[in-house]
């Protein structure tokens, strides 16, 4: 696994762009993070690397979003679908298995679903304590002046590559962003 610290929605997007550049016809990515921590930004560099020129916005209505790019781009968001039946019902496997990439949004409601080998992404706000000096926080940081006064907010991308498919994903990626990212071996059960 790979963390990636962000602290802007330019950076984020730009690890999206470099992860689409390499995403390949049937590959699967499930983003994990709280409402408005970033997933649809990330979903939008993707596309834009897989030439997707159309506006990338959150399906949340419709579940799911259809572009094309170099490959068909299918970018589903779960977060108000009931439950993975009503997933599975509308076809899912057939886009898992179809010519293009998918891409879900709150793919955690949807484990059940979901194939074994997949490119796993959980946003997280940076939280850090308050310091030894007693500056303030990220969290509070990011309050004050983040999001609102448009300066960004701080953002941890863990991402994991299960499956052989995804082998050389995870050493492309620390090669081209470097040592900002820091890696953990995810135990093997
Ligand atoms: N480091 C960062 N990375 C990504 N987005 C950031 C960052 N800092 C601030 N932001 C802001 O956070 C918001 C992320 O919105 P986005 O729509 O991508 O969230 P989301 O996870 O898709 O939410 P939802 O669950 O509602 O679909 C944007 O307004 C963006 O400007
Ligand atoms: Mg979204």
């Amino acid at each position: 696994m790979i963390s990636i610290k962000t602290v802007s929605e330019d950076e984020t997007r730009n690890v999206g762009t470099m992860l689409g550049s390499i995403l390949r016809k049937g590959d699967v990515v499930g983003l994990e993070g709280e409402l408005g921590v970033g997933k649809t930004v990330l979903v939008k560099g993707m596309a834009a690397a897989l030439g997707v020129k159309e506006y990338v916005t959150s399906p949340t209505f419709v579940i799911l979003n259809e572009y094309k790019g170099r490959l068909p781009v299918y970018h589903f968001d779960v977060y108000r679908v009931p439950g993975p039946g009503d997933v599975y019902d509308i076809g899912f496997d057939e886009y898992i298995y179809s010519d293009g990439i998918v891409i879900v949004e709150w793919a955690d409601l949807i484990r059940d679903i979901l194939p074994a080998e997949i490119i796993w992404i959980k946003i997280e706000r940076s939280c850090r304590k308050r310091n030894i000096a007693g500056k303030t926080s990220n969290m509070a940081q990011n309050r004050l002046f983040g999001e609102a006064g448009g300066v960004g907010g701080v953002r941890v991308l863990h991402m994991s590559f299960t499956g052989e498919r995804y082998k050389e994903y995870e050493n492309y990626l620390v090669s081209k962003i470097g040592k900002e990212v820091t890696r953990k071996e995810v135990d093997k059960e």
